[in-house]
């Protein structure tokens, strides 16, 4: 038996792929594009495993795809692939169409194809899942109760409105064509190979590099934190024994506020890692220019997935960010090879002209 992974050599993607092949004797067929996300470091200690097969390609390629179901005949698709991040999709949001909108439709389009061909219990137990973001539903107000799985769609940004527009495409493929589909909708991830363009690993690395901690505008919007092998458990017991045509949040019931966390990490820092001079790593946090349309609040309400699927998470925040500071202390290399080039190119584009 063989799964086809696709954006596994990006952050969530990776984690999933090395967790699934450390955990099952099933192959991974593992499609990416390997953009500036895409690193196979990441996958470095299935070098050598033949149960891994690495395909670089973009999931918007119907003929590599199309052969690629031919070759490998999986029995699940676990879509991954996009671009994700929401200051990158504001500079410049046309990738975001192209693999989020664009590519998802031209992947479902090879998927119906090879599944209609499929028959028995080949075809009624294929599955596609699409890996999906709380931030499809928009923002909450403090009051408001966390998102449930009926919430409206009201997306804020250019990348949670493409998020959106591939989730309502894969709705509609089962819906229309029968196509045996599973959505989750997670929140804030973190954890081991995050790309130091998003908050926490951004953090961490600024810490100790010296350089200062940017907190857009006060600093209180509230993020809904999930350590990500928490996310790829879920992943897997949607896979496993989600109802078809479903959609299941996925969080961790640990909201807090980008303050709060950047205090957190510092504090860690402290004890773990220390400045030279004995100060706290919190002077170098720094109030820069806010993020245009800035969602000020998600909370995932993922009652529905505890309850049809007795999931949990394993780790609190607690756990999983120490966790994650003493990944980032123990892999320097990883960090200084992902820093390099282009990744300083952004930097200056995305902090240079925040004030
Ligand atoms: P990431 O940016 O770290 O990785 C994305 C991966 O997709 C990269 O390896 C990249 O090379 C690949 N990719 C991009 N375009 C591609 C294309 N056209 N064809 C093939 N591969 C392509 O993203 P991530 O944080 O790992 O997120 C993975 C998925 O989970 C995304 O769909 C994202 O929307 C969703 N998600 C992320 C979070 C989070 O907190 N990071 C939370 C909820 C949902
Ligand atoms: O909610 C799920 C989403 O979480 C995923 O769908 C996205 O792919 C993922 O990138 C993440 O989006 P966010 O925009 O919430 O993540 P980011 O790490 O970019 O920002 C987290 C919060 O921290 C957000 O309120 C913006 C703020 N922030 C971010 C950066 C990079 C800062 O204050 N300073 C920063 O330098």
């Amino acid at each position: 038996m063989t799964i086809l992974v696709t954006g596994g050599a990006g952050f969530i993607g990776s984690n999933f792929v090395l967790e699934w092949l450390a955990g099952s004797d099933e192959a991974v067929v593992n499609l990416d594009a390997l953009t500036y996300a895409g690193n196979l470091e990441n996958l470095a200690a299935v070098h050598s495993e033949k149960r891994h097969i690495f395909v670089h390609g973009d999931i918007g390629n119907f003929d590599l795809v199309s052969q690629l179901l031919a070759e490998y005949q999986p029995r699940a698709i676990l879509n991954f692939a996009a671009e994700s991040h929401v200051d990158r999709s504001i500079h410049g949001p046309e990738d975001f169409i192209q693999t989020n909108i664009v590519g998802t439709f031209r992947l479902l389009e090879a998927v119906r194809a090879y599944w209609s061909k499929l028959e028995g219990e080949a075809k009624s137990q294929f599955r596609f899942l699409h890996v999906s973001t709380d931030e499809v539903y928009g923002f909450l107000n403090k009051e408001d109760p966390a998102f449930k799985e009926n919430n409206r769609y009201e997306p804020s940004s250019p990348y949670s409105a493409s998020k959106a527009a591939s989730d309502h495409l894969v709705r509609a493929y089962h819906h229309t064509y029968g196509l045996p589909v599973l959505t989750t909708n997670c929140s804030n991830n973190y954890g081991p190979y995050h790309f130091p363009e998003k908050l926490i690993p951004l953090s961490i690395h600024n810490a100790l590099a010296g350089k200062p901690l940017p907190i857009y505008g006060d600093g209180q919007q509230i993020r809904d934190w999930l350590y990500v092998k928490d996310h790829c458990s879920a992943i897997r017991r949607v896979l496993e024994a989600g109802r078809v045509g479903e959609t299941y949040n996925v969080g961790g019931w640990n909201e807090k506020a980008n303050l709060e966390v950047v205090d957190t990490l510092c504090a860690i820092l402290d004890q773990l890692s220390p400045r030279a001079d004995g100060k706290s790593y919190k002077e170098q946090i720094t109030f820069v220019t806010d993020r245009p349309g800035h969602d000020r609040r998600y909370a995932i309400d993922a009652s529905k997935l505890e309850r049809e699927l007795g999931w949990k998470p394993a780790e609190s925040f607690e756990t999983g960010i120490r966790k994650t500071v003493e990944w980032y202390l123990e892999n320097h290399a990883w960090v200084a090879n992902v820093t390099s080039g282009h990744y300083r190119q952004w930097v200056d584009q995305n902090y240079g002209e925040r004030s």
